[in-house]
């Protein structure tokens, strides 16, 4: 196999990137207020070096850290400053100016120095592409639904494009200046959010030519997102827990289909308890979502969900690493619920079963009295498919009983190439049949209620 380049560790760079982008929130929140209003008081200038420093290390950092092309990591360190300097180098560098801080010196701080330094600070902004970059690529990573997802995005940027719009109405001078910073703020927010939400109540209203085309602006923009939050919404409640709804369906059909057969009461409630079980144990998906996936994935994901399988049957827990891979990835899983017969006595063997969790009970004979308990870890059935006989005994389902089985044919081909696993396999199987022989003799226990 080849070798992969490193990646960072996940958790490092994440951390890192929460707080890069909480820096970030705060520089676009920060940049047009230091336009419109006065100078920021101490601390925000603080929080402002702190942040511009995250910027300078991240600009450094982001020459070396290894990135996805195309979905394909890259550790070549110039193939990496190539692709940065084309993709986000821009937008990190204009963040990692302090233009505020830069307006703060003495030469600088009078006439137009500062107001243009603030203008230009306005460009620091642009780097919240990036966490509308994130947005996208955490959008198939996140385990919250999708309407849910853009909604609570939407949340964050209608409230960041509400505070810009308000600042611009301070620009405008839509806002009375007579006041202290903050209640200019809160006066510009509440005529944003007012016109926003196609309220309008009239107590401010545009005055210039400036004024009215840019309410006029906003009217629109709050209507646009109105639609969205209403179609979002809507489909929010239309799709919740579309899983269950699909599952719900898969019942119904199932239900109707009993009905019209005229099935008999008791046997539909047992097909509803085993949905239930489905549902409830989350093995309703299990088949499908591994059928989508490539076979080494798969394989992968088949290795560790039936590690506990694998484990507790003694033999295979010291089992080679190809061998347990050429079995899981023919093992399909199976549900019983309880007081379900799992084999016949007497039918033709198409499979082995590996019990994943729950008890089962081997019945001799006469189909009632118990020959044996298997439990988690252990399997049975092997026995028709090594001798090509019928099924040596009646096997039922004592509780709920999730299984893994092998079919017939990787059975056989597991068997040829695996001698250890038929050595063993054969050798359960003879004191099997031993056991039902001496059982026979035996006086019969009936089974318990
Ligand atoms: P098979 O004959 O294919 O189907 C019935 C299965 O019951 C059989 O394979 C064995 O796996 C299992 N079985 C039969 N007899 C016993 C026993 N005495 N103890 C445990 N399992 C048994």
């Amino acid at each position: 196999m080849s070798a992969l380049p490193p990646s960072p560790p996940r958790v490092v760079g994440t951390a890192w990137d929460a707080v890069l982008l909480l820096a970030t929130i705060f520089v676009a929140g920060h940049a047009p207020l230091y336009v419109v209003l006065s100078d920021p008081p101490l601390g925000v200038l603080a929080l402002d070096a702190v942040a511009t420093l995250l910027f300078v290390a991240d600009l450094a950092a982001r020459f070396t850290r290894p990135v996805r092309v195309d979905g394909r990591p890259i550790a070549d360190r110039r193939v990496i400053a190539r692709h940065y300097l084309r993709g986000w180098f821009a937008v990190d560098l204009l963040a990692a100016v302090p233009f505020g801080l830069l307006s703060m010196l003495p030469g600088l701080a009078t006439g137009g120095g500062r107001q243009l330094l603030a203008l230009l600070g306005l460009t620091r902004a642009l780097r919240l592409a990036r966490l509308a970059h994130l947005q996208m690529t955490w959008r198939t990573q996140t385990v919250l639904h999708p309407a849910l997802y853009r909604l609570g995005f939407f949340v964050f940027w209608a409230a960041m494009v509400a505070h810009w719009i308000a600042c611009g109405w301070i620009a405008l001078g839509g806002a009375e200046r007579s006041h202290t910073d903050l209640a200019v703020y809160l006066r510009a927010l509440y005529w944003t959010i007012t016109t926003l939400a196609s309220v309008g109540y009239g107590d401010i209203t545009p005055v210039t030519s400036g004024q009215v085309v840019y309410a006029m602006v906003v009217m629109v923009l709050g209507l646009g997102m109105f639609g969205f939050v209403l179609g979002n919404v809507a489909n929010l409640l239309a799709n919740a827990d579309s899983l269950r709804t699909q599952h719900l369906a898969r019942v119904e059909r199932a239900s109707l289909f009993l009905r019209g057969h005229g099935v008999p009461r008791e046997l539909r409630e047992r097909v509803h308890d085993y949905y239930d079980y489905l549902w409830e144990s989350r093995m309703d998906a299990d088949d499908q979502v591994l059928d989508d996936l490539p076979t080494p994935l798969r394989t992968e994901i088949a290795l560790l969900l039936a590690r506990p399988i694998l484990d507790g049957v003694p033999f295979l827990r010291g089992a080679s690493e190809p061998f347990l891979r050429a079995v899981v990835r023919h093992l399909k899983p199976a549900v019983f619920t309880p007081g379900e017969l799992v084999l016949r006595r007497g039918d033709v063997g198409h499979r082995m079963y590996f019990i994943r969790r729950g008890e089962v009970e081997v019945l001799a004979a006469d189909d009632a009295t118990r020959v044996a308990t298997l439990g988690d870890g252990d399997y049975f059935g092997e026995m028709a498919l090594l001798t090509r006989e019928p099924r040596s005994a009646s096997i039922r389902a004592l509780d709920y009983c999730d299984f893994y089985t092998l079919d017939r044919e990787h059975f056989a081909e597991v068997l040829a190439n695996f001698p250890e696993f038929a050595a063993e396999v054969r050798r359960t199987a003879a004191a099997r049949a031993a056991g039902a022989t001496a059982a026979a003799t035996a006086p019969a226990h009936p089974v318990e209620a």
